[in-house]
């Protein structure tokens, strides 16, 4: 297809919205992949997600109807297509998908109407090639499709609950395991008979011959976790249609990798990776993944090791091994953005803005893979032909995760856990290349090391960690209370729970360490990055010293406790007491994250994001994206930033409320985290976050921030390290004393220890020019005493000599200047130096052509057991400074003698 293709899939965009618009229809930019707020959704996986809350009449538009194109992601989570990718026709991990949405407004009647009149009399798909599907039970859409569209009965297929459960069908559609759903009617396209595959419903209907293109979505129900469904507000309309899907159709190609915007990807990366067949396979995986790959990184995630980021590196990674597969050995994946933002950069402005982050993400990532792809393969090879001969064909598309090879081809576990977790292989993509040779991966194996690596990790971790609650003392547990945002030490404290060796007991004796669960603390548990607090449990005649506390079932403060004396049983009551002194620093440190998060998005832009912190007694630790190092001069601003907002002394205002309003006045929710219901707001100037953690009064009484250190810790997420309050001026103290030490050393004062420094290694730099200078002199006095001692033979100056102390360059100083005295010359000069002796032969004038300065001194320097080698004029080399130094020095007349005949 080329650029003057009556339907580009950019003129598919406009006709559909054109379409919609004329029907009343607000049109809504696409949302990001990353879904706000929803924690039961990994990734966007249809149009339908950024108007989850309007269905479920939790939100309110200004807009009954609404039309978009939406940047959708199928990888991971309920809807996932990674694996298909590259096997089949119509697969991808990213697509588009145009959607038109009714909320409470128009119903089956005008969605069907619409969508029939778009595709048959906008774009004249002729009527006769397109089938429909409807719910069982749905007899009006039913009725809707004979009557008012005229399809005939012949061509509207009833679909039940053909997936094992009840509303468990391809005409029952539901976003996520709860959420809205409802019945749906599709309409399919039949591509021809010439392609294999029957109608839906029918035994064949996984075939590519008739292909759904749209998806009338009748929102009904909001599905809960129980699976019961609660009807909706109002009934809405939610449709998709597929934009590669309905471009392969107006392009009359049959594949979705055949339309124009995945024929200019495909065309770039057979470029890039130097492949000929457009047809292959690894071409079309890159072109999918590239898309997936871009829109990701725009929208906020990096690759890393876990959530979201984790599926972003598989992605990756999969495509640079097709790479690797196409005899790619250099970073290239990277280089299809420019083609990808030219492509698609008018539909999705946020694309060319994000170009360069985008392109150095993935440089970035294709480096740190390049580290291990090929070693890894390596290693995958190795395993494979352990296991025998592989048939050598490449496993039919349908044959998932090598369902058909024969038993004993599996590559064990440890084999794929050692992939991923040295050469990081994610599994999938081991899956990916062991499918290539008909073999399986043993999942169980992988899993079963997977979790004997944390469980080594967990026990050589900290004291508590991993130990889970049994489900049954859950059960009878209220939430800790948590008292310490107001108060450092309450009494009444009832013990619920005691557990040691992370199993539950009744009571704990003298000399026990264990975990304490009362139904208050003013304890905090460590999370958000702050530190559990530490302090003492007190009662009857019970001491017990609190090291740690960590929450535990996301809800219960655990103290990690010794006891020092007494016995302590369940239902006793103990008097808690923080350690306030660690608190308090630890607040100010707490505070000043929020600050320096605050500083470091207004100086290097709102790309940082917080990707990590640690808030303890001593410092505080702030990891974020960001691509370069930050330079000293920023470093010094962001820290001039924050100290200006201590010293304005802002008062901290926390409040609780709805996260809607929360986000209303700004408030920076991190990706991927979890918040409830009602969230807790942070605000002290210009910084308004959602914390749970302990916060300063004002911000004045963090008294001083200082920088400490800046560093990266992966591709993409730098780490700063930082000071507050007495820790402030504990480093600058620190730092004074340093200087104090430089400036004795070097003889002056603290404000003159730079000039001082510096005139010191002008001092050096001189000093060790002129000892040059005497070297070269001296070895030219030395080289005019040598000529002296030259011999003849046969016309020619011989002369091999031993010189103390002078390295290889001294050396060929010397050759040099002898050659110019020398005239027609052989010379080798041995410079003896620690044991070794340093080796340069020379030959001048007449004696070229007939002895040859390499092999001399190859000769030479084989006698003490050395090498070297070099031109024919000069050559150098080295060996032992022992006995037969002087023998072989003594014998090169001689040698020379011999060549000259
Ligand atoms: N939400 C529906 C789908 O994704 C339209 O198929």
């Amino acid at each position: 297809m080329t650029a003057s293709t009556p339907y580009s899939t950019a003129r598919i965009r406009g006709d559909f919205l054109e379409f919609f618009k004329d029907k009343g229809h607000t049109i809504v930019p696409s949302a990001s992949l990353v879904p706000g707020n929803d924690p039961t959704l990994l990734f966007t996986n249809s149009g339908m997600v950024q108007f989850k809350d309007v269905f479920l009449g939790a939100e309110k538009r200004s807009y009954v109807r609404a039309a978009d194109v939406q940047r959708c992601l199928r990888a991971g989570g309920k809807h996932n297509d990674l694996d298909s990718v590259g096997y089949t026709a119509r697969h991808h991990t990213f697509f588009e998908m145009l959607g038109n949405w009714s909320f409470g407004d128009y119903f089956k009647k005008d969605a069907i109407a619409w969508a029939w009149e778009l595709l048959t009399g906008v774009w004249k798909l002729p009527a006769e090639r397109l089938l429909v599907t409807v719910y069982h039970d749905d007899d009006e859409a039913y009725a809707l499709w004979r009557d008012m569209v005229g399809v005939p009965e012949a061509r509207i297929v009833r679909i039940g609950d053909n997936k094992g459960a009840p509303y468990a069908s391809d005409n029952f559609w539901q976003m996520a395991e709860t959420g809205p759903c409802g019945p749906c009617t599709e309409i399919f396209y039949d591509h021809g008979a010439h392609i294999a595959g029957g109608p839906p419903g029918s035994p064949d209907e996984d075939g590519d011959r008739f292909i759904e293109i749209w998806n009338l979505v009748f929102m009904q129900f909001d599905r809960q976790p129980d699976g019961t469904l609660i009807p909706l507000p109002a009934p809405c309309v939610d449709t998709g249609m597929g934009l590669e899907r309905l471009a392969a159709i107006l392009q009359h190609v049959h594949s979705n990798y055949e339309i124009d915007l995945f024929q200019a990807l495909i065309r770039r990366a057979a470029e890039l990776t130097g492949t000929a067949d457009l047809e292959n396979k690894s071409l079309r995986v890159i072109a999918d993944h590239i898309r997936a790959s871009a829109f990701l990184i725009v929208d906020g995630v990096l690759p890393s090791n876990e959530g979201r980021g984790y599926v972003l590196r598989r992605i990756i990674r999969r495509a640079l091994r097709h790479g690797w597969m196409l005899g790619v050995r250099e970073p290239f994946f990277h280089q299809l953005v420019a083609t990808l933002s030219g492509l698609m950069g008018e539909a999705y402005p946020e694309l060319p803005a994000a170009r360069t982050l985008v392109e150095r993400a993935l440089k970035a990532e294709e480096e740190r893979f390049a580290e291990t792809l090929d070693a890894g393969m390596k290693i995958f090879e190795e395993v494979a032909a352990g296991l025998g001969p592989a048939p050598g064909t490449e496993v039919p598309a349908n044959a998932r995760d090598g369902a058909s090879a024969p038993p004993g081809r599996t590559i064990p576990g440890q084999d794929a856990f050692r992939l991923y977790d040295t050469y990081g292989f994610p599994l999938d993509l081991t899956q990916d290349i062991a499918r290539e040779r008909g073999l399986t991966v043993d999942v169980p194996g992988f899993d079963a090391a997977m979790a004997q690596q944390r469980e080594t990790a967990r026990a050589a971790g900290k004291f508590g960690g991993g130990v889970q609650l049994p489900a049954d003392l859950v059960a009878t547990l209220q939430p800790t209370v948590f008292l310490g945002y107001d108060a450092l030490r309450a009494d009444g404290l009832k013990v619920v729970a005691l557990l040691r060796d992370g199993r539950p007991v009744d009571a704990l004796e003298a000399g026990d360490t264990a975990i304490v669960i009362t139904d208050r603390t003013p304890f905090y548990a460590e999370s958000g990055g702050q530190v559990g607090d530490t302090g003492r449990l007190d009662g009857d005649g019970v001491r017990l010293e609190v090291t740690d506390t960590q929450k535990f079932a996301g809800q219960f403060h655990g103290h990690l406790a010794r006891m020092e004396q007494g016995r302590l049983k369940v239902g006793d009551v103990l008097a808690g007491s923080v350690d306030a002194a660690r608190r308090a620093t630890i607040v100010l440190n707490h505070s000043a994250t929020h600050l320096l998060h605050g500083a470091l998005r207004g100086l290097l832009g709102t790309h940082v994001a917080q990707k990590g912190s640690l808030v303890a007694p001593d410092r505080l630790r702030f990891d974020f994206s960001h691509f370069h190092p930050v330079a000293a001069d920023e470093l010094a601003r962001i820290e001039r930033l924050v100290n200006d907002e201590v010293r304005a002394n802002h008062p901290v205002v926390i409040q609780q409320m709805d996260m809607q309003s929360a986000l209303d006045i700004g408030a920076m929710a991190l990706f991927g985290e979890k918040y409830g219901e009602r969230v807790r707001v942070v605000k002290m100037g210009e910084s308004v976050e959602l914390c749970g953690g302990t916060h300063v009064g004002r911000t004045g009484d963090i008294g001083l921030f200082k920088i400490v250190s800046e560093g990266g810790v992966s591709a993409g997420v730098r780490r700063i390290e930082a000071v507050t309050g007495q820790g402030a001026l504990d480093h600058v103290a620190a730092e004074e004393r340093s200087l104090d030490e430089a400036a004795a050393a070097l003889g002056g004062s603290r404000g003159d220890v730079a000039d001082k420094a510096r005139s010191l290694a002008e001092r050096i730099r001189r000093l060790e020019r002129e000892i040059d200078s005497f070297k070269a002199r001296a070895a030219n006095t030395a080289a005019a005493d040598l000529a002296s001692a030259a011999i003849q033979v046969q016309g020619i100056r011989v002369l091999a000599a031993r010189l103390e102390g002078l390295d290889a360059k001294g050396l060929r100083e010397a050759v040099d200047t002898l050659k110019q005295q020398l005239g027609d010359a052989v010379i080798v000069l041995a410079g003896a130096q620690g044991g070794k002796a340093a080796l340069v032969a020379g030959v001048n004038g007449a004696a070229m052509g007939k002895v040859k300065a390499g092999e001399l001194l190859a000769h030479v320097a084989g006698r003490i057991n050395g090498k070297g080698g070099g031109r024919p004029d000069l050559a150098q080399g080295g060996g032992e400074d022992g006995p037969a130094l002087a023998l072989v020095l003594d014998e090169v007349p001689a040698w020379v003698g011999q060549r000259l005949q």
